[in-house]
C-alpha cells in the first residue's frame, strides 16, 4: 500500500527562529491526532537540524529542498546529501522547477543528486511538470515523460521503488491557478501508467505521487479524493500552521 503524504516546501522563507516556531506549532497541532497521511516539512538547509531535533509528535519528517551533485570537497556554498542526512532529515526535494529554471539543473545534474540522495538513505521527492506554453500546446504528457525518461526512469527497480514523485505544473505554482482536479488526476494516472510500463504494476501501485501547485485547504479534499493523487507538495499554504494542518486533515 502506498503512503499518503502531505509535504510542505517552505522555499526561501522563514528565519531560523520563525521556522522553528512554525515547525513546533505544526508538531503540537498534530500530536495525538489520528492522521491518514505522513507529514513532511521541507525547510531551508539552515533549519534542518534544529527542526528535526525539535519535533516530538513522531508524525513529521523533515526534508531538504536540494542537495549537491558532488560527494564532498571544495564546492563552496554547497550542502551534500551526507550532510543533509546527518541533520536527521529523511527526504530531499529534487528537480523542483524553480531549481531547474533559476539554477540550471539539467537531467544530468539531477541524476547525480538522486543517486547521492539514495546512497545516503534519503528519500527523493522528485518533481516534474510542464510550463504554461507546453500545457497550451497540449503536449504536457510528452514533456513530463521526457523529464522522467531522462532521470528517474533510468534507476533500477529497487531504487525507483524508494522514490516519491511530485507533479507540479509550473503554471500552477504560486499563481493561485490550481490545475483542475481532472487535469491533476489525469496527469498522475498517466505518470502511474508510465511507471507500470517501466517497472511493473506492483511498483506503480506502491509509488506515492503528489500534486503541487496552489494546493490549499479549500481544494485539497477534492484533489486528495482522486484515485491517483496520493497527497500534495505545498508551497505558500505550508507557511501557516492552520492552513497546512487543514490540508493534512483533508485525508
Ligand atoms: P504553491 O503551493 O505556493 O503554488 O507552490 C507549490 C510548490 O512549488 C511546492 O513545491
Amino acid at each position: 500500500m502506498r503512503k499518503n503524504i502531505v509535504a510542505g516546501n517552505w522555499k526561501m522563507n522563514k528565519t531560523l527562529p520563525e521556522g522553528l516556531a512554525l515547525a513546533k506549532e505544526i508538531d503540537n497541532a498534530v500530536k495525538g491526532e489520528n492522521l491518514n497521511c505522513e507529514i513532511v516539512i521541507g525547510t531551508p538547509f539552515i533549519h534542518l537540524a534544529s527542526v528535526a531535533d525539535a519535533l516530538s509528535s513522531g508524525k513529521i519528517a523533515v526534508a531538504a529542498q536540494n542537495c549537491a551533485d558532488k560527494i564532498s570537497g571544495a564546492y563552496t556554498g554547497e550542502v551534500s546529501a551526507a550532510q543533509v542526512k546527518s541533520t536527521g532529515a529523511e527526504y530531499v526535494i529534487l528537480g523542483h522547477s524553480e531549481r531547474r529554471e533559476y539554477y540550471h539543473e539539467t537531467s544530468e545534474i539531477l541524476n547525480a543528486k538522486v543517486a547521492l540522495t539514495l546512497e545516503n538513505q534519503l528519500i527523493p521527492i522528485y518533481c516534474c511538470g510542464e510550463p504554461k506554453q507546453v500545457r497550451e500546446a497540449n503536449t504536457q504528457n510528452a514533456y513530463v515523460k521526457r523529464q522522467l525518461d531522462e532521470t528517474v526512469f533510468n534507476l533500477s527497480e529497487v531504487d525507483f521503488a524508494k522514490l516519491v514523485i511530485a507533479y507540479e505544473p509550473i503554471w500552477a505554482i504560486g499563481t493561485g491557478l490550481t490545475a483542475t482536479t481532472e487535469q491533476a488526476q489525469e496527469m498522475l494516472a498517466y505518470i502511474r501508467s508510465l511507471i507500470v510500463e517501466k517497472f511493473g504494476k506492483q511498483i506503480a501501485e506502491n509509488t506515492s505521487i503528489l500534486y503541487g501547485g496552489s494546493c490549499n485547504a479549500k481544494n485539497a479534499p477534492e484533489l486528495f479524493a482522486q484515485p491517483d493523487i496520493d497527497g500534495g507538495l505545498i508551497g505558500g499554504a505550508s507557511l501557516k500552521c492552520d492552513d497546512f494542518v487543514q490540508i493534512v486533515k483533508a485525508f
